[in-house]
């Protein structure tokens, strides 16, 4: 039996609303809407009246995110309590913000930062806030599966030794499909060179709670860590938080930013999600995500019973200098059946009504998560049989010869510095030995292949006209075909 701390079962801020939202005070103050009074027709039939009863504004019952003294204040500070942090903030615009805050809150302009190479691109918009310079990371890949890894220690260890002046470095753990690094030796080291660690884990808000899922970066020693609550757990879409250690980062400059990055007039209905899942995972998040692990570890056996199809499990980790595999994550390799990752989504979307979290020219992910239920997973399983069967023994095509980029970055200007240069749009054919101007992104999982002041290489052109052709949604080109890509002048 896991034991609950009494106190994680209160949720002040969602109480609040409701409390206000029954006490029928008049109102003449924003939300214009005056409790789904004034909100149309249709959305109220839809969802019923009383979530805009609580869509309120900052007001003494139910305080301010700009400034919290009541309930805000009681709901994060449980929060920190149930993670680990000194302090925990309630982030209504994702883990983007978070993302944002922690890279301009530690680094000044020029400072050095090392990033692995995966980040998402809001670290990258953050460098380009603050005028830092990034010192890139590759993640390890897999070769055989065709996937993106995570860093290494090795590698981690190789880059801190060679940047001594480094500020702060900058990981994704875990990574989209689940993999973290091995942040348990990566965090002391850095810390023992004086740098601070700051952890983009979108994907692992529920990390703490499981001591089967591989250990959270805050129980690792992070100083700052940003999670997409609504990505995993209970939260809703665009509810995230951010958590941070007061040892080596200034809270009050952490606050300030936050303040600078957020709205002013902050959705409660989000905050109090994120009220919600915390107590959640923190009185029953076990319970929860046992079961969620248990159809994922079913659902992958059967997986890897189809033939074509295969679908890694921790024996990836064998070897691989990882930290640990999120098991609720299923990464489905099916580039033995001839097709990419990005036909059977399609397929599985138009044909089984079974919508995917993400596909790559060679996966597709399927997030697991608390909500589900074994019907959900028989359906997949079903579905997946039957596209294996009817797409047996065909010809890989152009996908065989398909690679995943090699960064090797040369960076001739900040991202910051580029950014705000002047540029000409060309074509990608022409682009080779050219400077970009943009943050380019393949969607998902919104990992950049170009920054600003980054020069495109043959390989990354090559790559940008090939993954465009498998029918991948590429964000940064300056026009709809994708023919076209921004330089510098
Ligand atoms: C690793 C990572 N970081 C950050 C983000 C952005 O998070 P959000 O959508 O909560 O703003 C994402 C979104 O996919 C992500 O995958």
């Amino acid at each position: 039996m896991i034991e609950v701390d009494e106190r994680q079962y209160k949720t002040p801020l969602f109480d609040a609303l409701v409390s206000l939202a029954q006490s029928r005070k008049v109102s003449f103050h924003t939300p214009g809407h005056k409790s789904g009074k004034g909100i149309a027709t249709r959305f109220v039939k839809f969802v019923g009246p009383k979530i805009f009863s609580i869509d309120l504004t900052t007001l003494d019952e139910v305080d301010s995110l700009q400034k919290p003294i009541g309930v805000i204040k009681e709901a994060q500070e449980l929060a920190a309590m149930a993670y680990g942090a000194d302090a925990s903030f309630f982030l209504i615009n994702g883990t983007t913000a978070g993302n944002h805050s922690m890279v301009i809150s530690v680094c000044d302009p020029g400072d050095k930062i090392i990033v692995a190479r995966n980040a998402h691109k809001s670290v990258l918009t953050g460098l380009i806030f603050t005028g830092a310079t990034p010192v890139f990371i590759n993640p390890k890949v897999d070769k055989t599966l065709k996937l993106t890894m995570n860093v290494t220690f090795d590698d981690v260890k190789e880059v801190i030794d060679e940047n001594p002046d480094a500020k702060a470095i900058y990981l994704t753990s875990p990574n989209y499909y689940g993999i973290t690094a091995d942040l348990e030796r990566i965090i002391p080291y850095a810390h023992k060179r004086g740098i601070i660690t700051l952890i983009d884990e979108a994907h692992g808000p529920h990390l703490k709670f499981h001591p089967e899922l591989p250990t959270s970066a805050l129980e690792a020693g992070a100083d700052l860590c940003v999670q997409s609550t609504h990505k995993i757990i209970g939260g809703m879409t665009q509810s995230s938080m951010l958590h941070a250690r007061k040892e080596r980062v200034n809270i009050n400059t952490l606050r300030n930013i936050l303040k600078m990055v957020q709205s002013t007039s902050p959705s409660y209905i989000l905050m109090a999600s994120l009220d919600l899942a915390r107590m959640q995972m923190a009185t029953e998040g076990n319970k929860l995500l046992s079961r969620a692990l248990e159809l994922a570890r079913k659902a992958r056996k059967r997986i890897n019973r189809i033939k074509g199809l295969s679908c890694f499990g921790i024996e990836i980790l064998e070897e691989s200098e990882m930290g640990g595999l999120d098991e609720t994550k299923l990464t489905i390799t099916v580039k033995e059946l001839g097709l990419s990752g990005y036909q059977v989504s399609q397929m599985l979307n138009h044909r089984f009504d079974i919508q995917v979290e993400m596909a790559d020219p060679f996966h597709i992910l399927v997030i697991v998560s608390i909500g589900d239920r074994q019907e959900h997973l028989d359906r997949l399983v079903k579905a997946l049989r039957t596209i294996a069967s009817e797409n047996q023994g065909k010809e890989s095509g152009p996908l065989a010869r398909f690679k995943l980029p090699i960064f090797k970055s040369r960076i001739s200007l900040t991202p910051r510095e580029a950014f705000f240069r002047k540029y000409r749009n060309i074509k990608i054919e022409e682009s080779a030995g050219e400077i970009s101007s943009e943050i380019v992104t393949v969607y998902p999982p919104g990992i950049p292949i170009l920054i600003p002041g980054e020069t495109i290489t043959p390989e990354i052109r090559d790559y940008l006209i090939e993954i465009s052709g498998f029918g991948a949604t590429i964000d940064g080109l300056p026009v709809d075909d994708n023919s076209m890509i921004s330089v510098l002048k």
